[in-house]
C-alpha cells in the first residue's frame, strides 16, 4: 500500500508512547492504551472521482482505520483501487455483506440514486454508516433511513451537511 511505511511509523510510535505512559504514569498508560486500540475497518462504496481524490486517499492516510475493501461496479477502475489500496473488492455491496470480510463502517460515495437502497442494506448489515450528500434524492427516503438508523442504534452520519440539509435533519428529527 502507498502509505504502508506511514501507518507502520504510526503504530512504532503508539507503542512507543504505551510503554513511556507505563513507566511514568496509570493515566497516561490507560490514554495510551486507548489510543493503541485497533483500526476501524471501513469499507469503501463506490470508488468514483470524489472517493478517489478524496476519500480513499485520506482513509489509507489514517492510523485509526484500514480500508477493508471496496466496493465499486466499473471493473477496471475496481481492479485499479484493489490494486492500489491492498484491499478486497466486490462489484456489488450485496457480495461484500455476504463476505467474511470485517467490516466496522461503511462509507457510501455512489450517486445519489443509489444511496437509500445501499444505506439501507448498511443498516440493515449492523455496520456504521457515512453516507454521501446528498443524503437521498426525496425526504421521504430520507426519514425513512433516519428511522431505520435510530432503531440500528448505530453511527449514521451524512457528509457535509450544508445549510440546507442541515434544516431537513432538523425537522426531520424533530
Ligand atoms: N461532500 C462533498 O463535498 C462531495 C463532493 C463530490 C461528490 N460528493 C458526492 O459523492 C457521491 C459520488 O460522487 P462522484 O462525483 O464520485 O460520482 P461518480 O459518478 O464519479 O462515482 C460514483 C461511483 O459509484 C459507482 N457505483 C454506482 N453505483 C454503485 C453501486 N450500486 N455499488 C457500488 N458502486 C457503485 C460508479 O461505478 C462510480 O465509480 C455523490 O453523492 C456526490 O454528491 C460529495
Amino acid at each position: 500500500m502507498s502509505t504502508f511505511s506511514q501507518r507502520r511509523l504510526s503504530q512504532v510510535a503508539s507503542a512507543l508512547r504505551t510503554a513511556t505512559a507505563e513507566a511514568s504514569s496509570p493515566a497516561l498508560a490507560a490514554n495510551a492504551a486507548a489510543a493503541a486500540k485497533p483500526a476501524a475497518q471501513i469499507a469503501l462504496v463506490g470508488a468514483g472521482s470524489w472517493a478517489t481524490g478524496w476519500h480513499l486517499p485520506h482513509l489509507d492516510a489514517n492510523p485509526d482505520c484500514d480500508i477493508a475493501a471496496i466496493v465499486e461496479m466499473g471493473d477496471e477502475h475496481r481492479a485499479a483501487m484493489g490494486e492500489q489500496y491492498g484491499c478486497p473488492t466486490f462489484a456489488t455491496f450485496e457480495e461484500l455483506i455476504a463476505s467474511d470480510v470485517q467490516v466496522d463502517g461503511v462509507l457510501i460515495s455512489s450517486p445519489h440514486r443509489t444511496h437509500f437502497d445501499l444505506g439501507m442494506m448498511a443498516i440493515d448489515a449492523g455496520y456504521n454508516v457515512l453516507i454521501e450528500k446528498p443524503m437521498t434524492v426525496s425526504a421521504e427516503e430520507a426519514q425513512t433511513l433516519v428511522d431505520a438508523a435510530k432503531a440500528g442504534g448505530k453511527i449514521f452520519m451524512v457528509s457535509r451537511c450544508t445549510v440546507s440539509t442541515i434544516s431537513l435533519c432538523l425537522s426531520m428529527s424533530s
